[in-house]
């Protein structure tokens, strides 16, 4: 297959510039994109690159000197802004391309933390309780809200304004977080109910027949037990500090049977729910009780060899060649 490799560039590309895997691992700090494109090309199929920054015309110009039969899209901004992730299916979608992964109405949707649980809620899936504490209008106080609390951007990804702040034991607490996000994020605060427990993301692959690999967790094997454990930004993507700490994604501990057969339905439920495709990572947290919370979906999730989708793949038999192909398979016109 002719296949076009789409991503996100931090800067204007020069005209017809082309990306091998070494160049994108090591010069551009993008190790997804260039597992992706030596995966394709190990498979044989014939690959151009073409990466993204602020050239909507250098897209359809693009599309129609290589005419691809499917383009797999790994952007998740235009012109540096997030935001705008849904609007490149969008445009493929008037091309009439085949591409890979989330249409546009998935990414709108579970982007939008809030609008992602109201959908949910509808469904009866249990998520955090929650309220918004808008940048136009900061809440002044939080009535009848059980602590700790928990504090994020309403549209950041990839724990982007997750710190150990974001956790708060009382109102006062809380209401200064969410006024620090709206400050730095220009966006609405999310003041959640906080979920202690375990861990779990549930990688599912499909669109109509759906498949979920086991359950991935993430370990903090060093923090001290009173202290509260969630995904930072530091501990997601800062080596040494995870190291420090102990911390590590892994093969979910063992897990009561019916409870995995639960988590798999769930997992699909929500999938659906929020209009993802092709593949999508649901992240979970599961107390000690053995109640389960929908934390959130994320659709395009990761696909670097070693984070949790391709390993949960991996762990059910599905190599990572295998798993690049398949999601090509499911691309949708
Ligand atoms: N309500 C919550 N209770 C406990 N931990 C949470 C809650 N919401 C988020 N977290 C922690 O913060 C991390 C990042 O939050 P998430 O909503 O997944 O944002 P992002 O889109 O940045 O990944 C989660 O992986 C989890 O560890
Ligand atoms: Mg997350």
């Amino acid at each position: 297959m002719k296949v076009l490799v789409l991503f996100d560039l931090a800067r204007p590309a020069s005209a017809g510039e082309q990306f091998s895997p070494r160049e994108l691992k090591e010069l551009e700090d993008k190790p997804t994109e260039a597992d992706v494109l030596a995966a394709l090309s190990r498979l044989g199929h014939e690959v151009e690159t073409l990466g993204v920054f602020d050239d909507v015309l250098a897209i359809i110009e693009t599309l129609k000197r290589f005419t691809p039969d499917v383009v797999f899209n790994l952007t998740e901004s235009f012109h540096s802004n997030r935001a705008n992730e849904p609007n490149i299916p969008a445009l493929l979608e008037l091309m009439k391309v085949r591409y890979t992964g989330a249409k546009a109405d998935g990414l709108i949707l579970c982007k939008d933390k809030v609008l992602a649980k109201k959908v949910l809620l509808y469904h009866r899936v249990r998520v955090p309780h929650f309220v918004i504490s808008p940048q136009s209008r900061p809440l002044k106080r939080l009535r009848r809200f059980i602590f700790p609390a928990f504090v994020k951007p309403i549209g950041e990804e990839s724990s982007d304004g997750i710190a150990k702040a974001s956790f708060a034991r009382s109102a006062e607490e809380a209401l200064e977080r969410a006024r620090f996000i709206n400050e730095k994020f220009q966006c609405d605060a999310l003041i959640e109910e906080y979920i202690d427990g375990r861990e779990l993301y549930l990688s599912v692959m499909g669109n109509t027949k759906l498949t979920v690999f086991p359950p991935r967790e993430i370990f903090f094997e060093q923090i001290p037990e009173d202290e509260p454990k969630f995904a930072t930004f530091k501990a997601k993507w800062d080596d040494a500090y995870r190291k420090k700490w102990g911390i590590r994604n892994g093969p979910a501990r063992e897990l009561p049977p019916e409870l995995g057969e639960k988590l798999a339905r769930l997992a699909r439920k929500v999938y659906r729910a929020l209009k993802v495709q092709g593949l999508g990572r649901i992240d979970i947290r599961l107390t000690a009780a053995g109640e389960i919370t929908v934390i959130e979906a994320n659709p395009n999730p990761s696909l670097a060899r070693d984070e949790d989708f391709a390993q949960a793949a991996a762990s059910a038999g599905l190599e990572y060649d295998a798993l690049i192909q398949k999601i090509l398979d499911c691309a949708g016109a």
